[in-house]
């Protein structure tokens, strides 16, 4: 059993919750704004929930010291959909030095592993595919996608430096139950299992990876437990390895939800136009031992399931 600390109970670092509870390991989720429904049924005696911000340093040391963590994953972070070019200077804070925060207090604590969720976003746009690891990095789309790159390649020189260990993933667009609405384009899922018709004038061409959030969480475990000589690398794509159209997911999702009204222009959007296409998951593969379970129609209709049981 191993104490982790996961920073951030939302869509994502909720499922790793409760992946890391139901294995037996005890999880305390650092959170400046727990939502506790998303941790409905899950044994107390094995989590902790923690209000804090990434900004508290002080209170992040003693966390990890009062609570003896071993281990961290970090997902806290204002995400894309919440606008963050209209907040630039509250995302590089919470996202970067929120993120730096994290890797001081795990070097000054002792901890073992720093899982980080980085994002595929730092990539910019496509210059070659399949995408891998190597690829040049210039996220200049907006700001969300360069506080990303800016956090992952702070806790690479903490690896260099310090020696912390660092894994950072590089997820691609994440599906699953409890996913929020507003995330392009995958909202046309979370629209069509709430009745909400999408429509969209443009989009219908562009090519992207469609990961399900439980082949994320089994990216996160086996980054949090691989021995450390097994690793060549530290950064990962985690993703499906396979690109669908938008068009093609509206499909698959109007088979499974035949009322759902989904309406999507031809072509490209300019805002999504970032490391689209063919995302490798060579590297995960090779040194983590990854690979995803769901193509796009088992992960869609397991969160139809999902939605129907109400479960979270
Ligand atoms: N959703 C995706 O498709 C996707 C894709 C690639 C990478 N990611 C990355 O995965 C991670 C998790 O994404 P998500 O979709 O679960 O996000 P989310 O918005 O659902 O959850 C983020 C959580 O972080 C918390 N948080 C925000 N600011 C904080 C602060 N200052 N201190 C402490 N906690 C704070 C929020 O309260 C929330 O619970 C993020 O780092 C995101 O950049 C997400």
């Amino acid at each position: 059993m191993t104490t982790v600390l996961l920073t951030g109970g939302g869509f994502i670092g909720s499922q790793v919750v409760r992946a890391l509870v139901e294995r037996g390991d005890k999880v305390v989720v650092y959170d400046v704004a727990p939502d506790m429904r998303r941790f409905a049924g899950l044994k107390e005696d094995s989590l902790k929930i923690v209000r804090g911000d990434l900004l508290d340093l002080a209170y992040i040391i003693s966390t990890l010291r009062e609570n003896k963590v071993e281990k961290i994953v970090h997902t806290a972070a204002i995400g894309w959909r919440a606008g963050t070019h209209l907040q630039p200077m509250r995302t590089i804070n919470v996202n970067v030095i929120g993120s730096a925060n994290i890797f001081e207090a795990a070097r000054l604590t002792g901890i073992k592993r720093v899982v980080n969720f980085s994002s595929y976003w730092v990539y910019g746009k496509t210059q070659y595919e399949p995408v891998d690891e190597d690829h040049p990095c210039n996220p200049l789309e907006g700001v969300y996608n360069v506080t990303k790159y800016l956090a992952e390649r702070w806790g690479a020189l903490y690896y260099a430096l310090y020696g912390l260990d660092v894994i950072s993933i590089r997820p691609s667009a994440v599906y699953g139950p409890g996913q929020p609405p507003g995330e392009e384009p995958l909202s046309i899922l979370v629209n069509a299992i709430h009745g909400i018709p999408t429509k969209l004038p443009r989009g219908r061409d562009l090519r992207f990876d469609p990961v399900c959030v439980f082949d994320v969480v089994q990216g996160v475990l086996k980054a949090l437990d691989v021995e450390p000589d097994k690793l060549e690398h530290r950064v990962f794509n985690i993703a499906l390895g396979k690109p669908h159209t938008v068009g093609e997911v509206a499909e698959i999702i109007k088979k499974l939800i035949p009322d759902a009204v989904i309406e999507i222009g031809p072509g490209l959007v300019p805002e999504w136009d970032c490391a689209t296409g063919h995302i490798s998951i060579e590297r995960a593969r090779r040194e983590l031992g990854y690979e995803p379970k769901y193509q796009p129609t088992e992960g869609f209709k397991l969160c139809i399931e999902y939605e129907k049981k109400g479960k979270p």
